[in-house]
């Protein structure tokens, strides 16, 4: 596949940023991920590695080593539920249960309607707010089923 030429001009830009051009790969996995459907493809790791004068399994080695880097399809939105420490001991297991029961999806898995992905994340660095989620990159916090209820229910 090739970039868009509009995603195209803005990697070139955006490696201008950088002294060693392959520096901008992660902001550049980023951006593909955000404007080419929601993950990062077997065809985006490959234009990748021909953008950057890379192999493609440079490029996958980076896209699956960080967790924000999705490299299957995910749902229209994504809730990534933290399982650390404090938000374990503030009820991180019954907000999974709570959110895989409501969106009907599994932990790692999509909804069956393709509209929520649930996954479990490291601590996000909210503690003092335990048990939080990151839903579509926004934090929500101190969760409770009713607030749970009430985020999900505002979603389209
Ligand atoms: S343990 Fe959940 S935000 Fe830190």
């Amino acid at each position: 596949m090739a970039f868009p030429e509009k995603l195209r001009a803005e990697l070139e830009q955006l490696c201008t940023k950088y002294p060693d051009r392959k520096a901008g790969l992660i902001p550049a996995l980023h951006r593909c991920q955000e404007e080419l459907g929601g993950w990062i493809s077997p065809e985006i790791m490959e234009a990748c590695a021909e953008f950057f004068g890379m192999e493609p399994v440079e490029v996958y080695g980076v896209a699956s080593f960080y967790p924000m880097f999705k490299l299957k399809p995910t749902g229209k939105h994504v809730i990534g539920v933290c399982h650390n420490i404090s938000c374990d001991l503030r009820g991180a297991d019954d907000v999974i249960e709570h959110v895989c029961k409501r969106t009907g999806a599994p932990v790692g898995g999509n909804s069956p309607d393709g509209k929520f992905t649930v996954e479990v994340l490291e601590c996000q660095g909210a503690c003092a707010n335990a048990p939080m989620f990151d839903l579509d990159g926004t934090y929500h916090e101190d969760l409770t089923p009713e607030k749970i209820d009430a985020i999900l229910g505002g979603l389209s």
